[in-house]
């Protein structure tokens, strides 16, 4: 059994853990504010690894809506999932709209 005591200090050495990991991560969550909308969005973040041939071609083949968020939140094999964080929701609604609507150029 632990004494109170003991509870007390397991506790707050928890806490402290816990709020290093919050302030590790602190400096990006700003970036959720960064985009503009969903073009922005693709121009700044997507494009960077689906126009050089990192990821697959993802404009022009009206991707579901909901398929392209599902990826963007879960990542898929090597591609990244972003967190609310990095994109928040309404962008990604946004983007995944602007990503199921794009033609093939
Ligand atoms: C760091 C590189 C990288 C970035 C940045 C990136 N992706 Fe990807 N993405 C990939 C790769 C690589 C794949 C292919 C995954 C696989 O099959 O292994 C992929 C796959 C996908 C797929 C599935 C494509 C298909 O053919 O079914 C979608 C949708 C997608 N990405 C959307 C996005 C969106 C939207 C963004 C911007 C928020 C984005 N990706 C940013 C690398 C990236």
């Amino acid at each position: 059994m632990l004494t109170g005591r003991q509870r007390n200090i397991r506790l707050a050495c928890a806490c402290i853990a816990l709020g290093a990991v919050l302030l590790g991560n602190w400096p990006q969550a700003g970036r959720a504010d960064e985009w503009k909308d969903g073009p922005d969005t693709y121009n700044r973040v997507c494009s960077y690894c689906h126009e050089t041939g990192v990821g697959p071609k993802i404009t022009g083949r009206h991707l579901p809506a909901a398929y392209v968020q599902a990826i963007v939140r879960n990542g898929y094999k090597a591609m990244p999932a972003f967190r609310p964080s990095e994109i928040d929701d309404r962008i990604l609604g946004e983007l995944a709209q602007y990503m199921s609507n794009t033609e093939d150029q």
